[in-house]
């Protein structure tokens, strides 16, 4: 990269520092600090990240102002409507759409991977059925590093390429092997001669006593919420991603460490907090109980908010979230439920929040979460499973993301610096 120009800093003693300033090919130029600490012995200070680039990136643009999300180029829009999440995989890991051939080859690749070995069963039933499923995930893709050894040389692009298929093909496995195991059902093997998304319908809802026909428009809303949350730039668990492989470990480590950041509310929990909220509104009285409700958010001296809604990106409106809403209503006169009381409250819920001056002049506007975790209740998904669907699907983002920094000639172990503000130097004095 070649800088446009610099940034000229006067420090208060009067000395002056130019520090390089790039262009990206959209986005705000950054300002590059790394010699500042050289040059002025000062560190910056922004917890939080919130105007610090940790990287260069190829992969995803987000324009929060305008609402746009681009993965490689292309708008989410598009994606959504016009491909499906083999063909988002492809493009996001390898860094274009497939062509016929590209897209059979790769399909392929990752139905020959589905299965998980054998043992992983065993290493399930260790955990209690009442296990919360991001529990369970987190210790299985753990586990993958000890069950397939022979990909997990981070420094070898070979492996790294087959630990990103064999997580990909196998995350499905594992979710709807986590989900048999918690209601003691039978674990069902993934068929081949299904797509990605119907394979994973029909391992989660399928059981030996009866015939499972797979329903289309279902299988298509699942496919969108995974298109839609496959990545997100350099959000918490992708960065969690990018700092745990920093350190050299394994592919299938560092992805369990995505998991785990990933279970936040504040990140991938809050589809599955949405849902929380709306049982807990329906319990105090539903609908007519919205005011309450919204009077509480928006006490300063509450902690409740309105899950589902804000971004710390997003400051017009969330695309994925218009994308999916669609989807919601489509689910929704499929299945028939849109007199659903749950859904019914969610719908009430949304009207009033786009409406409330609090919410309008905050710019806080329905995120993808309100809506998915909707949909994934309508398609029978258990809500403590929602954060395991988007774990499944970020997954290909988390890898591309990894491939990109140990592809990098100029990365290093991610290792942030701190203000110190606790005791000075002291001595030991015996009380
Ligand atoms: N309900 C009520 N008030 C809110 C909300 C909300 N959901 N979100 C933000 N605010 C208020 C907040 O109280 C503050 O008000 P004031 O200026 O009067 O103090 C103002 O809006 C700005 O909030 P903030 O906390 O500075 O905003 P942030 O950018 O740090 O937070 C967020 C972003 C997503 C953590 C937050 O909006 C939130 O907690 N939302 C609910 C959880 C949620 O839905 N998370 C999923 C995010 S999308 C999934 C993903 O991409 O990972």
């Amino acid at each position: 990269m070649n800088p446009k120009g610099n940034a000229k800093l006067t420090l208060a003693d009067g000395k002056t520092v130019d520090l390089p300033v790039y262009s990206g090919t959209h986005g705000p130029d950054v300002i590059d600090i790394r010699k500042l600490y050289a040059q002025t012995g000062m560190f910056t200070y922004d917890p939080g990240f919130m105007s610090t680039s940790s990287c260069n990136s190829t992969i995803t643009f987000i324009d929060g102002d305008k609402g746009e999300l681009l993965y490689r180029g292309y708008p989410i829009e598009q994606l959504a409507t016009k491909c499906d999440f083999m063909d988002t995989c492809h493009l996001l890991l390898y860094g274009d759409l497939p062509d016929a051939a590209q897209k059979k080859d790769f399909v392929g690749r990752v139905t020959n991977h589905t299965m998980v070995h054998e043992q992983m069963q065993f290493f399930l039933r260790g955990f209690r059925r009442d296990a919360h499923p991001m529990a369970v995930m987190t210790g299985l893709v753990g586990a993958l590093s000890a069950f397939y050894p022979d990909s997990i040389n981070l420094h070898d692009a070979r492996q790294r390429d087959i630990s990103a298929i064999r997580l990909i093909a196998k995350m499905p496995t594992l979710v709807a092997m986590a989900y048999k195991y918690t209601i003691g059902q039978p674990i069902n093997y993934p068929r081949n001669d299904l797509g990605y998304s119907a394979n994973f319908m029909r391992m989660m809802f399928a059981v030996p006593a009866a015939e499972y026909k797979v329903n289309e428009v279902l299988v298509r809303a699942l496919d969108r919420i995974f298109i839609l949350h496959a990545d997100h730039e350099q959000n918490a668990s992708t960065s969690t991603v990018r700092l745990c492989a920093s350190s050299g470990t394994n592919p299938f480590a560092a992805i369990a460490a995505g998991v785990a950041c990933l279970w936040g509310p504040a990140h991938g929990g809050a589809n599955e907090a949405a849902l929380g909220m709306l049982a807990d509104i329906q319990r105090d009285g539903g609908v007519a109980k919205i005011g309450e409700f919204i009077t509480r958010v928006k006490d300063k001296n509450s902690t409740v908010r309105l899950m589902g809604f804000g971004h710390r990106v997003y400051k017009n409106h969330d695309p994925r979230a218009t994308l999916m809403r669609e989807t919601c209503h489509e689910v929704l006169n499929e299945l028939g439920l849109h007199d659903d009381p749950t859904f019914k409250l969610a719908m009430a819920l949304e009207k009033i929040a786009l409406e409330d001056e609090y919410f309008v002049s905050r710019k806080l506007y329905p995120n993808v979460d309100f809506y998915s975790g909707i949909v994934q209740k309508a398609i029978g998904i258990p809500v403590p499973l929602f954060t395991a669907i988007f774990a499944l699907a970020r997954t290909v983002g988390w890898i591309a993301q990894l491939n990109e920094m140990i592809a990098d000639p100029e990365y290093k172990i991610g290792r942030p610096r701190q203000l110190y503000v606790g005791a000075a130097r002291r001595d030991i004095v015996k009380k």
